[in-house]
């Protein structure tokens, strides 16, 4: 992952603009940021850095290079390296004279290592191997050609920036980046949103492409060196921003956002017709996507199967190309991701245009990369995400599986009626969270919590799991409430909390059963439905809702992966060891 941003020109504050520009590309790795500022005068890099989240605003620290004109700056999520003062990015070489960010993993950078005995490296990151290997190429060349040089070199997928106080060079495979061209000034980004303050006027690199900039902007193809015609697109987007306003975590803010963004998507049909008749008409249907939005791929194979009658293929986005040999050219690839950036998303996508086959993007960030890389792009309508765990976006991907499984059978109406009633009904639970802050309060001590559900409740149990551990750190499973007595109830021990998703639809006496089975062995059973029930020990209701049930369901496992972050002293905002955009295999 990582976060990447740049900034040469006429800037009186390189150093507050590269600041500005990290906040936005925080969700990328918050565990070290690092700015490198060129000072003129003196000829030398200011670098400021540290473990930890970026300090909230510019303090002291960043003071004496004000009214700088160039300056890089970095966000972590580590690979190569522990969380150290040190790992943390940019790196410099031995002279002092240049500075490296980076975002990827060079594969084979043990191998390139041996090469530079003389050199004296500080961290045990891939990053500084490369800043490394370029000053030595400069012994030949001037930047621009030892750039070329060393980036033909990495193995892997990798975006690099580098200066020498100069010039920013910037070179990917893989990796986002993105340039800006602003009034006397030039832009580097791994996010267009970071660039949208300061320009509209960009240019996406593709891969194997490096970019120099200086005064002018310079485009190169880096695997032959030539040089060639940089494509500057304006784009019509506005900058994103989203405040807390009245609440304290972003992840509590977005979770109140849902029914907003339900009612948005209710009105949007158009383009989800459209992607129902392509659906139709294809020869094959394969949804691809990672995390929470993998659930709502899986959610949609028994949608499309109940509701529409129709098979429809899914796999996690990074298993797919094991299994994507019979993707033909009237094969459809339907991509489902929240921030369009997963590496593990994309590249099913990229390959699966090789096959000559149709791919679609249900995507929630406008100009992301994988909205840009397929044939249609549909929007998820459901806002800035910023808390790492995904609640209005996944929500927002439920809500498209159900919208485009009766569109497929032309039942608009009802898909949009039921759609409304589970905005509903996400204000009623929002109103009676009380009862799940107590519900945390009295299990937050668990060491494993299981869930259960069936048909549809099957992936809502899935999704609910991975919140749980995500926010609390608790070992959470979700499971189709048959598979669990093939092994895993030999974990129910005396008061395990087990979560029975039980909506008013065929699955109800089957995982009633299951619940009988895990409450005789101990467990204390949590029951999420319309009707309460004797094996219940703690009901919480749930109004049934048909098909778009598995909308409202997932929030009560928010709300409690909420409090259980809060009751066990976690930022539920920025879960450890995670990002919300996962840019490395
Ligand atoms: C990361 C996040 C998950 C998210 C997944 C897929 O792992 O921590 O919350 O579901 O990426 O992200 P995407 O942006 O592709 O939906």
């Amino acid at each position: 992952m990582c976060g990447i941003f740049g900034v040469i020109g006429q800037d009186t504050n390189a150093v507050q603009t590269t600041f500005n520009g990290l906040k936005d590309i925080e969700y990328r790795g918050y565990d070290s940021w690092g700015i490198a500022s060129w000072n003129i005068e003196d000829g030398i890099w200011k670098i400021e850095k540290n473990t930890g989240f970026l300090p909230k605003i510019m303090d002291s620290r960043f003071r004496g290079n004000d009214g700088v004109g160039l300056a890089i700056g970095h966000t972590r999520w580590a690979t190569h390296g522990g969380v150290t003062q040190i790992n943390a990015h940019p790196h410099k070489d031995c002279s002092g004279k240049l500075v490296l960010v980076h975002n990827g993993i060079v594969e084979n950078y043990l191998e390139l290592k041996k090469t530079l005995k003389s050199h004296n490296l500080k961290s045990e990151t891939d990053t500084e191997v490369i800043v490394h290997l370029i000053e030595e190429a400069l012994k030949k060349n001037g930047l621009n050609q030892a750039v070329l040089n060393i980036f033909q070199k990495l193995r892997g997928l990798n975006a690099i920036v580098v200066s020498d106080g100069n010039e920013i060079i910037a070179a990917k495979v893989g990796s986002p980046l993105i340039a800006g061209v602003g009034n006397g000034k030039l832009f580097i980004a791994s996010d267009p949103n970071a660039l949208l303050p300061h320009t509209k006027k960009l240019v996406f690199l593709q891969d194997n492409q490096l970019i120099r900039l200086n005064k002018e902007l310079e485009l190169y193809n880096s695997l032959n060196s030539r040089k060639l015609q940089p494509i500057i697109t304006t784009v019509p987007w506005e900058h994103s921003t989203s405040g807390l306003q009245k609440y304290k975590y972003f992840l509590e803010k977005e979770i109140y956002e849902q029914p907003k963004a339900l009612r948005n998507i209710a009105q949007n049909a158009k383009e989800v017709e459209q992607v129902a008749g392509m659906i139709r008409k294809a020869y094959g249907t394969f949804f691809i996507a990672c995390g929470s939005a993998s659930y709502s791929c899986l959610l949609g194979v028994y949608l499309f199967s109940k509701i529409a009658k129709k098979h429809v293929n899914f796999s996690v986005g990074s298993e797919f190309n094991y299994i994507e040999d019979y993707i033909k050219p009237k094969s459809l690839v339907v991509a489902v991701s929240q921030s369009g950036e997963s590496i593990d998303t994309l590249e099913p996508v990229l390959s699966a245009k090789k096959h000559g086959a149709k791919t679609v993007a249900l995507v929630n960030v406008l100009g992301s990369t994988l909205y840009r890389s397929v044939d249609f792009p549909v929007l998820l309508r459901a806002g800035v995400e910023k808390a790492v765990c995904s609640t209005k976006a996944l929500t927002a991907m439920f809500a498209h599986m159900v919208f485009l499984s009766y569109c497929l059978v032309g039942k608009r109406k009802t898909a949009q009626k039921i759609i409304l009633e589970s905005a509903r009904e996400i204000e009623s639970i929002l109103k009676r969270r009380s009862a799940i802050k107590n519900l945390a309060g009295k299990i937050f001590h668990q060491k494993n919590i299981f869930i259960l559900g069936r048909g549809l409740s099957y992936p809502v149990a899935m999704e609910s799991s991975l919140k749980i551990k995500e926010n609390a750190y608790i070992h959470a499973e979700g499971f189709a409430g048959g598979e669990l007595k093939h092994g895993v109830i030999a974990l129910i021990e005396k008061n395990t909390p087990v979560i029975v998703f039980v909506p008013e639809d065929e699955t109800k006496q089957a995982i009633l059963a299951n619940a009988m089975e895990v409450k005789a062995r101990g467990a204390f059973i949590i029951g999420v439905g319309p009707e309460n029930n004797p094996v219940f020990d703690f009901f919480f209701k749930v109004r049934d809702v048909g098909a778009s049930s598995v909308i409202p369901h997932p929030v009560f496992a928010q709300l409690l992966s909420y409090y259980l972050a809060l009751k066990l002293g976690l930022n539920p905002d920025r879960p450890r060891n995670l990002a919300k955009s996962v840019v490395v295999r």
